[in-house]
């Protein structure tokens, strides 16, 4: 029995790698130990052409878009691909009923005519530097409750040394919950316009419908481009930048990928969170998630129906629906796949053998009790905390009336100093803009009516603020629906920040009073302050002993399987996964190709159907055949394609790379039989969606007749 040991052990070690191959979400400068790996899979680079801080390599050419997406550089000109969904808010900004790029795309044909975009950021990766010594020595002796105070204070100072008289930007970031710190340098751009984009009824074709969902025919790419002073550095907007000149920029490959071809992708994933423990995932499962998808019916609801009147009320509140739509489906398709994958099971069996080999051992031993015991009490108020942000918050009047918090504790001091009051004046008066353009007062109305009523219902009476007992006193409602409504037609018929006229009357001569009886002020200070004097405090105290046994708990499960390699959860620093393209079966006797095509496309037009709409110039090209160079063997154009490469949101973008290192194509949402892979990875049904630069290309070209950009580009055809 012993000698047989060795070899199962062994054995289980090769499975394990040639089955997971898939998995994970690697640090670029700690490759080197999945190098052999990469190279059986069909990687032909070496691991310097993939990273390295001082010569040209792969990852100068990846770039994090607007602190939420990722990019790649695709030309000499600082040219950026990224996804349709990561622009949709600047090209939603841009649109007005007469110039609707929105609706009908657009093509700059000279570099005049690329569209500015205030705020809009673009940071590329100088280097990266492993600290954990550093900050571990600061936290030496540091009591549990100081240390995150302690842990942001050495963050900042080493900082501050790495980007001290230079142009860089610099962050510190924690990873394995605490078990390791790393420092990134980057360069940010803050230059960046618009370039192209497709009409929304290519680049969001099949809208929330098919939505993290596959077989999926979306264009989702947009185009963007970095500019820079004369010494190609980062600067402020101006007319006299020049396109960046970037270190590196990515061949575009219009050869096609084959079942089992290798890919890889590079970007910024955002958050995972795969060393959950089950006891999360029950409070996710049974509380957090539905009642988020609960509340955000409201929101849709509400803006759709007001959308759906009026052209210019839909392009106003066009981005914001998307991105509620986007992550409701998303809690909607988690819950669904962790329960049908019975995660819940798993991770309990393997916390029954981390506590079988933790017996014994003092460090470990009491670290998922402990956990386990923490949500009991968290589990009370988890509700309320998920209610502050997608009710209380979810309002857009509740969310800007709380912005006028700084200014009140001005007005309020015992001595109001006019600089503090004139300083809050100020960061006001910078927020109004956005917010109105936004802001539809009839669906906000019905919104605050609806969200208060649920909190009403859903929270515990025990937890409502003493404000709810005045709100109930409305007169001559006879239902409880009533009520909230009356209360909600109060609130916008007297409150000051519904127009913007009477914001800035207000700004103009702050009076103290005024704004602490202003109703939509006094609705949410009330509800807020409840939740910090009340609620807050247990949620703290909850992840102060989640984090501290957390830590411990994946220090363990290293410890326990030492011969694993582990790769922390994302948390919007560089990763890079790879695998091969694959295609699934998302059920008995259903297999799914690896690929769509625009063919697939047609038989989904659907003219009656805003998500499914066909834009005829599209069709004509079909009709035609008039592919050119990206035509696929069967003359047809590939659309889309799958990979069981690992991504998340803010992976969003990123470049699908093949193993000479050439840009295939962008990856841009998971699929639906795997929607609970934050928080476990499901080699069988995990997949990542990305759209073909084939397709890309062709729309560029043909479609937007953009030959201007294919110019600039180095593209691989045989
Ligand atoms: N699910 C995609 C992601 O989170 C976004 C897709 C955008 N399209 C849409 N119909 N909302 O990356």
């Amino acid at each position: 029995m012993k000698k047989l040991l060795p070899l199962l052990l062994s054995f289980q070690l090769l499975t394990f790698t040639i089955a997971k191959a898939d998995e994970g979400m690697w640090l670029p400068m700690l490759l080197k130990n999945n190098y052999a790996e990469m190279q059986r899979l069909g990687l032909k680079l070496t691991p310097e052409q993939l990273y390295d801080i001082n010569t040209a390599s792969l990852k100068d050419a990846i770039v994090w878009f607007n602190g939420g997406c990722t990019s790649e550089i695709v030309s000499d000109k600082g040219l950026l691909f990224t996804n349709h969904h990561c622009g949709y808010g600047a090209i939603a900004a841009h649109s007005t009923a007469s110039d609707n790029i929105l609706d009908n795309g657009f093509w700059a044909k000279s570099l005049a005519d690329e569209k500015d975009n205030p705020g809009m950021t673009a940071s590329i990766l100088v280097r990266m530097e492993d600290v954990s010594d550093r900050v571990n020595k600061a936290l030496v002796g540091v009591d549990v409750k100081d240390a995150e105070a302690k842990k942001a204070e050495i963050f900042k100072a080493i900082q501050k040394e790495a980007t001290d008289k230079t142009i860089y930007d610099a962050t510190v970031k924690s990873f394995f919950r605490d078990n390791a710190y790393y420092l990134f340098v980057f360069e940010k751009f803050t230059d960046i316009r618009l370039v192209a984009t497709p009409p929304q009824s290519i680049g969001k074709f099949g809208g929330d419908t098919d939505n993290w969902m596959w077989p999926r025919h979306t264009g989702d790419f947009s185009v963007f481009r970095i500019y820079a002073n004369k010494d190609n550095k980062p600067a402020p907007y101006s007319k006299d930048n020049l396109p960046y000149h970037p270190k590196k920029f990515l061949n575009i490959s219009i050869k096609g990928l084959q079942e089992g071809d290798y890919t890889m992708v590079y970007g910024f994933p955002g958050r995972t969170n795969r060393y959950e423990t089950s006891f999360g995932i029950q409070t996710a499962v049974e509380k957090t998630n539905p009642a988020t998808v609960d509340l955000r019916d409201i929101r849709l609801r509400d803006w759709k129906e007001e959308m759906d009147k009026s052209d210019s009320v839909r392009l106003l509140l066009s981005s914001k629906y998307a991105q509620i739509a986007n992550y409701w489906k998303y809690y909607i398709g988690q819950t669904e796949q962790l329960k049908r994958l019975k995660v819940f099971e798993e991770k309990q069996n393997s916390e029954k053998k981390f506590n079988e080999w933790a017996k014994g051992k003092p460090e470990y031993a009491s670290v998922l009790p402990t956990i386990e015991n923490a949500y009991v009490d968290y589990n009370k108020y988890v509700l309320h905390r998920t209610y502050i942000g997608e009710c209380v918050m979810a309002s857009s009047i509740g969310f800007y009336a709380l912005s006028f918090q700084d200014l009140e504790k001005a007005l309020k001091a015992p001595k109001p100093d006019t600089a503090e009051i004139n300083k809050a004046i100020r960061t006001l008066k910078g927020g109004e803009d956005a917010f109105y353009k936004s802001f539809n007062i009839a669906s906000d109305q019905k919104i605050l009516a609806s969200l208060t009523e649920m909190f009403y219902k859903n929270i515990p009476a025990d937890q409502h603020p003493a404000y709810m007992a005045e709100i109930l006193k409305q007169k001559k409602a006879k239902t409880t629906k009533e009520i909230f409504e009356k209360f909600a037609a109060n609130v916008f018929k007297n409150s000051f920040m519904v127009h913007k006229a009477d914001v800035d009357k207000f700004l103009a001569k702050p009076d103290l009073k005024q704004l602490q009886n202003d109703p939509a002020y006094h609705f949410v200070k009330s509800f807020y302050d409840n939740y910090i004097t009340n609620i807050k405090p247990h949620a703290d105290a909850f992840g102060l002993i989640n984090n501290a046994q957390s830590t411990k708990y994946i220090k363990g499960l290293m410890e326990m399987d030492p011969s694993k390699k582990f790769y922390p959860d994302a948390n919007s620093t560089l990763r890079l996964t790879y695998g091969n393209v694959q295609s699934y079966s998302p059920k008995d006797a259903v297999t799914y190709k690896y690929y769509t095509t625009l063919t697939g496309v047609m038989e989904k037009d659907d003219p009656k159907s805003f998500e499914f709409n066909v834009p005829s110039k599209l069709k004509e090209l079909y009709k035609n055949k008039d592919f050119g160079q990206y035509a696929n063997k069967d003359n047809d154009i590939n659309v889309a394609f799958i990979t069981n490469n690992d991504i998340t949101g803010g992976n969003s973008g990123s470049p699908v790379i093949n193993g000479n290192g050439e840009l295939v194509g962008l990856a841009f949402d998971g699929n639906w039989e795997a929607m609970s892979g934050d928080i476990y990875f499901d080699s069988k049904y995990k997949r990542t969606i990305c759209v073909d630069v084939r397709y890309v290309l062709f729309m560029i070209d043909k479609f937007g007749g953009a030959s201007n950009l294919i110019k600039e580009m180095n593209i691989i055809k045989n």
